[in-house]
């Protein structure tokens, strides 16, 4: 991405700040995070709600990316909102002061005890799933004599992830309220009964790392057929849509995302003629990109450990993370790309397989990678690691969670701690 860049000593910089040194510093595997990135993206998001829909809308960075207090510190001081799905989310981005009325929840099983806390703090807008939210949201509102502002979220029945997207019927999916059986309508109507609850409005969220616009667009126009329906069955002018996220990043040289910019174009076009279509006003819209925000910012820099070389087979090359820092190939076979990051400048002329330090053969980053000839000691760094990276990582085999850092403008500083010894045992009794 373009916050990296090669220096005279040959090493792989990230917001002008020298790997290498920052691998000696703080210690490796270490997830490094460009700010300048993050905040450049979240305007771009931003200046497009503004531009295309007159500033009638919010960007809400959805927090499960990677979420910590310097991420949503960051995301409050560019204007933004967050999506949030669970306590912890919650907590921590209140924790930092974060203005409650930007804030989404969202999940298909939000707790008593986690509503009861997001009530109490005046969550800006649940996002409801299921009928048994719905009437604990009501009720818990009316024993703390409030009316809680809610979004329901329906399933528009768009498959994004086929080659090309197909509109099925009703999809197979655990999150929210079918359109077609008329399950959301009648969601709807159940919600005007409750007196606990105030619907503002709708969501949808089709899917993770889509390239195509046509999709989303096509999701709005669904949606906004809905919010008609449900002036037409039951009187009641919905005013806000939320469009979820799932807009698509470069992980390797072959993926080619299509520009935000060209998404929020397309989709507010669809939004503005298919409102006009059915005598709508055009509703407040929220949008909530995770990947797009943080994926390309961050890379993990990790220390060569052992070359192993199986003749005629495949060189493995260890490393000192994997898939507890990193589970994204060993869930999804996700591709990466590396950097040898002390010899960034030398040509790719190796083939590997990057492994981890974890017992488990399939505790792999990445297979087939191409990189300069990894020795022992050498620093390697995968890129695009920002997202679902440290926020997937785990403690399997006991080992610590890195450290993150953040760079801004070639200078470096600690967001998250490097997690001790002390911290493994913290819970043990
Ligand atoms: N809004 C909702 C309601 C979501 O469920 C998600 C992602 C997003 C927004 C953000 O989507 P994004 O812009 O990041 O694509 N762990 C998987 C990704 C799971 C995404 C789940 N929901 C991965 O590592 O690829």
């Amino acid at each position: 991405s373009d916050c990296l860049s090669v220096n005279e000593a040959g090493h792989l910089t990230i917001g002008s700040a020298d790997t290498v040194e920052l691998a000696r510093t703080y210690g490796t595997p270490l997830y490094v995070f460009d700010e300048g990135t993050i905040r450049d993206t979240l305007r771009q998001y931003k200046g497009s709600i503004d531009r295309y829909y007159g500033g009638k809308g919010l960007v809400a960075y959805a927090s499960k990316a990677f979420a910590c207090k310097e991420i949503y510190r960051i995301v409050e001081s560019e204007g933004c909102g967050i999506d949030v799905v669970s306590r912890g989310e919650l907590y921590t981005a209140l924790s930092v002061g974060f203005p409650v009325e930007k804030i989404f929840y969202h999940g298909n099983n939000k707790t008593v005890e986690e509503l009861t806390y997001a009530i109490e703090h005046n969550v800006g807008r649940i996002v409801v799933d299921n009928l048994t939210e719905l009437e604990r949201i009501s009720a818990i509102a009316i024993s703390q004599n409030k009316v809680v502002p809610i979004l329901l979220r329906i399933k528009p029945g768009i498959d994004a992830h086929t080659h090309n997207f197909v509109r099925t019927g009703q999809i197979d999916s655990k999150f929210g309220f079918a359109l077609e059986t008329g399950e959301a309508l009648d969601a709807v109507r159940y919600a005007l009964t409750h007196p606990g609850v105030a619907l503002k409005g709708i969501h949808c969220h089709i899917g993770s790392q889509i390239f195509e616009i046509d999709p989303f667009e096509c999701a709005a126009e669904v949606m906004i057929g809905f919010m008609a329906a449900v002036r037409d069955e039951t009187g009641l002018i919905l005013t806000e849509l939320n469009l979820g996220g799932g807009f698509g990043i470069k992980y390797v040289p072959e993926n080619d995302p299509v520009p935000y910019q060209d998404y929020m174009e397309k989709v507010s076009g669809m939004v503005h003629t298919t409102c006009r279509k059915y005598g709508l006003e055009t509703p407040f819209i929220a949008i909530e990109p995770g990947r797009s925000v943080v994926g390309s910012a961050g890379i993990t820099l990790y220390t060569v450990g052992g070359v192993k070389v199986i003749p005629n087979i495949r060189t493995y090359v260890s490393v000192d993370g994997g898939m507890t820092d990193n589970p994204r190939y060993i869930l999804y076979q996700s591709q990466y790309e590396a950097v040898l990051a002390n010899r960034a400048a030398d040509p790719k002329d190796s083939v590997i397989t990057l492994a981890g330090r974890c017992c488990e053969s399939g505790d792999l980053v990445g297979e087939g990678m191409p990189i300069q000839s990894p020795k022992v000691d050498d620093i390697i760094a995968v890129l695009a690691t920002g997202a679902y990276n440290y926020s997937m990582a785990s403690n399997y085999n006991r080992v610590p969670r890195p450290a993150a850092v953040m760079v801004r403008d070639g200078q470096a500083r600690e967001i998250i701690r490097r997690e001790s010894m002390e911290d493994l045992v913290r819970n043990d009794l």
